[in-house]
């Protein structure tokens, strides 16, 4: 597999923190700090700290995404957002299908999959998260479950519509527990998603996808993770709501 085939992408994910004005604080404190990478740059944050960021982001390297899109154009569906919404305040990603969606607000493969292709006929890169819980992972299901979420997530997506699809793989029971999965359990995983896209398809699209590993990844094992050849950057939780933290992470992804 070659790296060079498809670009590193390291992402944050502010989750539910910052203000508005956090927001412009942290980004500001941000940007020279990142400035140099090589890698792509995302913030994905909460709706209302969109149109500060948009803005602390501007003349910068750093791409501004959501955390959540419906998957309707429009209509009755209180407290949603549009990816049209999204796209009019200039942004680019939006992670889907965050374990935290699928485990306190309903998420299933099917919902997963309507955002994911609502997100795309809009124009906006998707990053789809997908991963298993730690009994699943006992169970010696992990490669199983993980191309299922995959396949589901893409049905009725297009090759072209693929060159705008990112995968994030995030073992739940990695996420804001401080325990990392090993690099070789990230790449044998990531890997496992790049074969499902291969079958689905070719092997020329599967090259070219994007995988990340999200999961207490940190300034201290980022550089080891990135490094894998599978593993194509991060998806950040806790670590990118420091900017030295998200930093070095991004400037390892810069050297890996
Ligand atoms: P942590 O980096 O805080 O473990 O969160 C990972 C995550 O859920 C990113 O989407």
């Amino acid at each position: 597999m070659n790296k060079a085939k498809r670009a590193a992408i390291i992402a944050g994910n502010w989750k539910m923190n910052n203000t508005p004005s956090q927001t412009t604080a942290l980004i500001n404190e941000m940007k020279p700090k990142v400035a140099d990478a090589s890698c792509k740059v995302v913030l994905c944050v909460p709706y209302v700290d969109i149109p500060a960021a948009i803005e602390a982001a501007k003349g910068s390297n750093i791409a501004i995404g959501a955390e959540n899109v419906h998957f309707e154009k429009s209509g009755a569906f209180t407290g949603e957002i549009s990816a049209d919404m999204l796209n009019e305040l200039g942004v680019e990603y939006v992670i889907i299908g965050h374990s935290e969606r699928r485990q306190y607000f309903g998420e299933t493969d099917e919902t997963v999959n309507k955002r994911t292709r609502a997100a795309l006929d809009a124009g906006l890169t998707a990053i789809v998260c997908v991963g298993e819980q730690l009994t699943e992972r006992e169970q010696g299901i992990t490669a199983e479950l993980v191309a299922m979420q995959t396949k589901i997530a893409l049905l009725g997506v297009s090759a072209e519509q693929m060159k705008k699809v990112v995968i994030a793989y995030e073992p739940v029971w990695a996420i804001g527990t401080g325990k990392t999965a090993t690099a070789e359990q990230a790449n044998e995983v990531c890997a496992v998603i790049r074969a499902t896209i291969a079958s689905l398809y070719g092997d020329e699209a599967a090259e070219a996808t994007t995988i990340q590993y999200g999961g207490s990844m940190n300034a201290k094992n980022a550089a080891e993770l990135v490094a894998q050849p599978d593993v194509d950057g991060g998806l950040i939780g806790g670590a990118s709501l420091k900017a030295e933290d998200f930093s070095v992470i991004v400037n390892a992804a810069t050297n890996g």
